[in-house]
């Protein structure tokens, strides 16, 4: 979950980590800390985020001058709250080791115990302190060993998740690092090397990039690196060129990553379908399950599974690929699917979403289907992420770096992308030709239409008003717009701290109704499709209680102005493609009450972009 970066080179290395963590921040931001070696062990940590570890560093940083090389952490926490005490890195007693760790050691406390009792004394609460302990334990027993046989032996006794970074001033001239379940890159640069959680803080430095697998250990010097087994066998890696610039994660002149994110949606749409369809023809060429096209065909049946905003998105790939491509399809939170034993066949399918492509979730529900015999299929965003490689086959959904927690542009590009699959389903099986030609033209408008919708932006700040100040909220939608409520709801609730609810519109009468009074809005999605007339009635019985309505209606509906005053219109599509432009004021009118409310929208309290833990 944390952010995870090293260097070892020729540069000061305390600007450099300083830099590459607020780069990192959206991964975690409860506390921040480095150690450096110059000569000495040097380590500077700090509750709260990479400016609170700034500023310590502007007024005792001297002590780090001088090093070239050094890590550092920003946390997420998960075992002890955040605190200067709990900030990594962690240290051995006589502190000339220290670790930054990311993930989970589930064994910890008995590892505690044992450590306690041989005289071993803790500093933080945090589960990653013992394997510090235990680097220091077997390399006492054995010094022979080094830093890097120390840590191999160490994570013998580890079980859980990790990815970790140690350095010693006992070999001042390596970092150590190790990855089971939770991703560790390392940046080649020339005559230096960086190590990183993701390649967000790597890119400035150079593009050549090389991906631990889980199980992999890597010793990095500054004139080159080795990767082997936690075993200990020799791997030979590839090395992978990133093409994204650092430009794509900087804020683009927008107050927000998540406003950003959400004007950047007519073009991202449009990379997500470049080169795959060609609407005149027909086509849609989806390279990255070419080869499985006939075996995902004949699957009797499709199981999806995400969390949070990328299983909404799994929602509407369910009504899109049961409408069109007519094989019936399951959705299921990934964290369900893997502890209820579920029957699952290799005449199924299992598609797993998810924007980072490291949701622990997702991720053990991938394998867990893999186990099962099913095909596996991945819809993820960040490429060479651990999904992405661990599915047979896939498509990215390249929507570029999204660095607002709250997801946006990776929901609008997971669903072009389960549209175009649906599509590849059908074809020459369950609708004709002249279809998918019709489906793929309204699909290639959609970016010019949501272009308009952002224009309205204004218009809906001024509705964002009267939701600023209200304790709950319900979203309504039916048919495509239900997942749409789903996550209207979702975005508000993360953002802006204000309780939301999504229901299916009808449903509203066999529960929550009983919620509605002057002080509950209830944001309908009303747009015309068939299940408008019903929705209508929906709103009736909403202001017949005295809730206030906000509407999201077709252009040139004149009827729905007459229930609220509150009305958002969009360009009018055919109902599978709705959510695309459906869900577009929803992100903006959550981006506003937040802000309004004061809210940190880029980084909402007690989450985190990339949930790598249970
Ligand atoms: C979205 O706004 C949330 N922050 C969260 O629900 C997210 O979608 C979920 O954690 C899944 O992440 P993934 O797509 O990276 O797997
Ligand atoms: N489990 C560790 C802790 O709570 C690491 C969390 C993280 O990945 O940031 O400190």
């Amino acid at each position: 979950m944390c952010g995870i970066i090293g260097y070892i080179g020729k540069r000061e290395a305390a600007p450099l980590l300083l830099n590459g963590l607020k780069r990192l921040e959206y991964r975690g931001y409860d506390s921040a800390g480095m150690a450096v070696l110059n000569g000495q062990m040097q380590v500077l940590k700090q509750k709260g985020s990479v400016g609170n570890l700034e500023e310590l560093l502007n007024v005792s940083g001297t002590v780090m001058l001088g090093a070239t090389m050094g890590i550092a952490h920003t946390r997420w926490a998960t075992h002890g709250d955040p605190s200067d005490r709990n900030a990594h890195p962690h240290m051995n007693i006589s502190s000339d080791i220290a670790l930054i760790h990311n993930g989970i050691i589930e064994n910890y406390s008995s590892l505690k115990k044992e450590l306690l009792s041989q005289g071993y004394e803790f500093e933080s609460d945090t589960d990653s302190e013992v394997l510090v302990h235990l680097i220091d334990r077997v390399w006492k027993a054995d010094p022979s060993i080094g830093l890097e046989g120390a840590v191999r032996q160490a994570l013998r006794h580890v079980d859980g998740a990790y990815g970790i970074c140690v350095v010693s001033s006992r070999e001042p001239d390596k970092i150590v690092v190790a990855r089971k379940g939770s991703p560790l890159v390392i940046g080649l640069g020339d005559g230096e090397f960086f190590i990183a959680s993701d390649a967000a803080p790597i890119v400035e430095h150079t593009n050549k990039v090389v991906y631990l697998l889980d199980g992999e250990m890597a010793v990095v010097t500054r004139d080159n690196y080795t990767v082997k087994t936690i075993e200990n066998v020799e791997q030979q890696k590839r090395v992978t060129e990133l093409d994204f610039s650092l430009e794509k994660i900087e804020k683009g002149g927008y107050e927000h990553f998540m406003l950003k994110e959400i004007f950047e949606q007519p073009e991202v749409m449009r990379d997500v379908m470049r080169g795959r369809i060609r609407v005149e023809e027909g086509r849609v060429q989806l390279g990255g399950i070419e080869d499985y096209l006939d075996r995902l065909k004949q699957a009797k049946r499709i199981v999806i599974c995400a969390c949070g905003t990328s299983w909404h998105a799994g929602l509407i790939g369910e009504y899109l690929i049961e409408e069109f491509a007519r094989i019936p399809v399951e959705v299921d939170y990934a964290s369900e699917f893997r502890y209820r034993n579920p029957i699952v066949t290799s005449d199924d399918v299992v598609i797993v979403i998810s924007q980072s492509g490291e949701t622990a979730d997702t991720l053990a529900a991938l394998r867990l289907a893999k186990e099962k015999g099913a095909l596996v299929m991945g819809i993820c965003n960040v490429v060479g992420s651990t999904i992405a490689r661990e599915t047979l086959c896939g498509m990215y959904t390249h929507a570029g770096p999204e660095v607002g927690v709250a997801s946006t542009k990776a929901f609008t590009a997971q669903v072009i992308v389960l549209f175009m699959l649906a599509m590849a389903l059908s074809k020459g099986r369950t609708i004709s030709q002249e279809e998918i030609k019709l489906n793929l033209r309204e699909l290639a408008e959609v970016p010019e239409k949501v272009a308009r919708i952002l224009e309205q932006n204004d218009a809906i700040r001024e509705i964002a008003l009267k939701l600023k100040d209200a304790r709950n909220a319900l979203y309504l939608g039916r048919g495509y717009n239900f997942p749409v409520a789903l996550e209207g709801a979702l975005k508000l609730k993360e953002i802006s701290y204000i309780h939301a609810e999504g229901y299916p519109a009808a449903e509203m009468k066999h529960g929550p109704i009983a919620l509605i009074d002057e002080d509950m809005p209830v944001i309908v999605i009303a747009t015309r499709d068939n299940t408008y007339a019903k929705i209508l009635s929906n709103i009736e019985e909403v202001r017949s209680r005295k809730g206030r309505v906000i509407a999201i209606a077709s252009e040139g509906d004149r009827d729905i102005e007459q229930l609220t005053p509150d009305v958002i219109f969009i360009p009018q599509a055919s109902a599978a493609l709705l959510p695309l432009l459906t869900v577009i004021p929803l992100q903006l009118l959550s981006y506003h009450v937040a802000t309004m409310r004061g809210c940190n929208v880029d980084r909402p309290r007690n989450l985190a972009k990339s949930v790598t833990v249970e």
